[in-house]
């Protein structure tokens, strides 16, 4: 059996929650990185024995456009799929559906899904520091009765929550900018999921190509590109009767 870790994660946080459940499911395996967009996913063909994690953040209770099209460009062949989706503590709503949906048709069987939580990749605050030691220790049980199904060989698909149509893709509101600070070295737009940033003038962002998943600003060493104060003031506010109180993670088996 090949054992695949499949994962988009623009921040770290839905690897860092992939890794601890790949780890604990089947040790070390291949990992593809949807991020990158640059390997070549067609030439990318799994078979029936293997066993893949398949991991993506939550977008606005939605899989992220980028990581939809390129996972959609493996092969499954019939492997069997662990969903992974990773949300900021407010909601994943219809992600794992999606996720189900693109995995389905890329020729996966899903076996299992599961929700975890990392920190908010806009609103840091909001699940600062999460995955935790008791989010790990969560994602590790689930890995074991995952596991312990798997073995037993019989793995109907489970019932996963999420609505068809599926949620509006919204207009996106915190697009981040270059300050003054920007030195013009060109890091963040080699790091861009989607190639937003030109590497001749990295300070300017193609707004209709940005999915506004905040790798500029991680990657950024001089702190020069940034969501608008206001907008992220506001975002923080309506976020919070939502997001404040801590959510656990769910296994969908
Ligand atoms: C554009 C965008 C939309 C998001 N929408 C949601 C959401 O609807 N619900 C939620 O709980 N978290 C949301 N988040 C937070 C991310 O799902 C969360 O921080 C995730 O861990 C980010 O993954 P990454 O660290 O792998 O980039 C959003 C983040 C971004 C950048
Ligand atoms: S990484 Fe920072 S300093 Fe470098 S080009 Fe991007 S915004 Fe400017
Ligand atoms: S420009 Fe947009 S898509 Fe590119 S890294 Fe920054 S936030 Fe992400």
């Amino acid at each position: 059996m090949g054992f695949y870790e499949i994962c988009f994660s623009p921040t770290g946080g839905t690897k860092r929650c992939a890794d601890i459940l790949a780890r604990a499911l089947a040790g070390q395996g291949s990992f593809v990185d949807l991020t990158a967009g640059t390997q070549a996913f067609d030439s990318i063909r799994l078979t029936p024995e293997d066993l893949a994690v398949l991991a993506v953040p939550s977008y606005a209770g939605r899989v992220p456009a980028p990581a939809v099209q390129r996972l959609a460009r493996i092969r499954g062949n019939g492997a069997r799929a662990v969903l992974l989706c990773v949300y900021g503590n407010r909601a994943f709503e219809d992600t794992l559906a999606e996720l189900r949906d693109t995995a389905v048709q890329a020729g996966f069987q899903v076996a299992a899904a599961v929700a975890a939580i990392a920190e908010h990749s806009i609103v840091r605050i909001y699940a600062a520091g999460r995955p935790d030691g008791q989010d790990a220790a969560q994602l590790e049980h689930f890995a074991a009765r995952i596991r312990a199904r798997l073995e037993q060989g019989n793995c109907p698909e489970p019932a996963i929550p999420g609505n068809r149509p599926y949620k509006e893709r919204k207009a996106i509101a915190t697009i981040p900018r270059a300050t003054t600070a920007c030195v013009s070295c060109g890091l963040c737009a080699g790091q861009c999921p989607v190639q937003a940033i030109p590497p001749d003038d990295p300070r300017q962002v193609d707004t209709g190509r940005c999915i506004a998943c905040m790798r500029c600003v991680a990657v950024c060493p001089h702190q020069a590109r940034q969501v608008d104060e206001a907008r992220l003031a506001a975002l923080q506010q309506a976020l919070e009767p939502v997001c404040s109180v801590r959510k656990e993670g769910e296994l969908f088996l």
